[in-house]
Formats: C-alpha cells, structure tokens, sequence
C-alpha cells in the first residue's frame, strides 16, 4: 500500500500575524508518498528536485515529523518508506520544510487508518520545523494541514483555529531564486517590542480575522501591516517596498514577507486583479537580473 499527497505551499505571518497566521497556496506544492516496508525503521529511498537535502531520517525534517508520529503510536521501529518530490525550494519563504513534514504525516495518517486528528499532525509536523528553523512553529504546518486560513491563538498549549475565507480572496506570490534561511531571518529579529507597535500589531491581527470573516476587503487591506518584523526583514529582499506599493497601486489590497522571505505574497480581490498583480510582480523584477517565479492562487 502506497499513499501520495500533494502538499501545499503556505504563507506565513500573512503580515501582522508574526507566528500564528498562515493560509496554504494551490501552487506550488510537493508531491510525496509513504508506504510500509517489511524492515524496520523510517528510510528516505527519493529525493528529486532538491538533491542536497539528507535523507537520514533524523536530519530530514520529514523524518523526524514521521518519528515523533511513530513515536505516539506506540509503533517507533514500523517500516516506512518516504519519497519527496520536491517543488517548493528549501529557504524559498512558502514553507518548503513544513511541506514535507506536514505532507509525511498526513500521507503515514491516511495509509494507516487515520488514528490521529488534524491538531496531532500538525504538532509531529512541527518537529520537522524544529529541524528546519530552530523553532517549533506552526504558522506554515497548520495551514498545510488544515488548509485556508490558520491561526494559533497559543503555543502551550497549542490552540490552533481555521479561520473562513472571503468568497473571492486570491494570492499571488513572487519567489525571487535567493536562499534566505529562517534561523538566519529569526537571528535578526529584536527580542523586544515597544508597546506602541505592539498595540498596532494587535490592533491589525484582530482587524484582519474581523476582515476574513465580515467579507471586507476594504479592512482587509488595512489591516495587512506588519510594524514589527517586516521593517526588519525587508533588507533581506530586492526591491520589497518598491515591489509592494506598485502592486497596490495596481490595485491589490496589501501583502508582505512571506514566511521568512525571500518571498513577498499579495492579496486580491478576484482573479483578474491577482493576475495584474502578477503582471506588476513582473514588470519589477524582469530588469533586475534575479530569476523568480510567480503563482497566482485562489485561497
Ligand atoms: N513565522 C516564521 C517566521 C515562518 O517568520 O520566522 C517561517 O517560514
């Protein structure tokens, strides 16, 4: 028996929400399947697309999301074989290593029966983003998981919601071919905020879920800011504050970082103005001499 899935890509933060917001995107995603073996132990038998990832089971975030999921099924040393097909370049800010964790646990849960809920998946899955990032966060996983638009209200415990999305909410993303590293994106950040750009940030978190469940894109747009990270980030990408504000004057309704970067994410109302987001996306980065890649998806 043999279990494929496609695992999405997924934005993090979605800007204000540094950590707990993230939405999962149609594409790109990776491909990748689980089966059972006769010999024991976790074995990584393909990697195509991305070469230089390990495939010892303990230095692959996909192995080490299987085995803490082994782990709590009483089951540690079950035979299962991993193969990764792998779309969504590593460092790319769309949640490269929480796709193959996330789409590693879902596939072993399909292929065994389901014995785990979607909230246990996603807290093996996060193991691999403690491999990948240093940090067991969950803002890329529970969107590859759950699907849409996800919050975590807490860590410890872990609280995680699925929040409702606007009839038409689109996404378009720019990949620019740099590696940025999340542990070296997460190095850079204060460990401190002030109070007032904290009241700012939480002031547009809570703005941003009334948004998604009132259908209002007008506070939509407002809301998608982000006073805290972003500003320190932003070096990180080529062009990011040019790039954002040509998009919105194209007409999208606002984005950011995704994830880590080097990314950046837009929203839209409507396909057609994602598409035109596109087109922007493109118009400023075809001169600069980076090779990147655009995806247009209906969220
Ligand atoms: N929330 C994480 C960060 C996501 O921004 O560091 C990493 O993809």
């Amino acid at each position: 028996d043999c279990i494929k899935v496609f695992a999405p890509g997924t934005v993090a933060n979605v800007a204000c929400g540094f950590d707990v917001i993230g939405l999962a995107l149609d594409a790109p995603g990776d491909e990748m399947t689980v089966r059972r073996k006769d010999t024991p132990g976790i074995t990584i038998s393909s990697i195509e697309g991305a070469p230089f990832l390990s495939k010892e089971p303990g230095k692959n975030v996909a192995g080490v999301a299987l085995q803490a999921f082994l782990q709590e099924l009483g089951q540690p040393d079950m035979g299962l074989d991993v193969t990764i097909k792998k779309n969504i370049q590593p460092g790319s800010g769309i949640g490269s290593s929480a796709a193959s964790s996330a789409g590693a646990v879902v596939a072993a849960n399909l292929l065994l029966g389901k014995p785990f809920t979607q909230e246990k998946l996603v807290r093996f899955a996060m193991e691999g983003e403690r491999l990948a990032s240093g940090t067991a966060h969950a803002d890329n996983v529970a969107p590859a998981i759950m699907g849409g638009f996800t919050l975590v209200r807490s860590y410890q415990p872990l609280d995680l919601i699925r929040l409702q999305t606007p009839d038409d909410l689109w996404v378009t993303v720019i990949h620019p071919q740099i590696e940025v590293k999340t542990s070296d994106a997460r190095e850079i950040l204060k460990q401190q905020v002030q109070l007032k750009d904290a009241i700012r940030q939480w002031g547009n978190v809570g703005a941003l879920v009334a948004a998604l469940y009132t259908n209002d894109y007008g506070l939509l747009s407002r809301a998608l800011e982000d006073v805290i990270v972003e500003p320190v980030r932003a070096i990180l990408i080529p062009a990011f504050y040019e790039l954002k504000l040509k998009c919105k004057e194209a007409g999208a309704l606002g984005g950011g970082i995704s994830g880590s970067g080097p990314s950046v994410f837009m929203m839209s109302r409507g396909e057609e103005n994602a598409r035109k987001t596109a087109a922007v996306m493109d118009q400023v980065y075809a001169p600069m001499g980076v090779d990147y890649k655009i995806y247009v998806s209906r969220i």
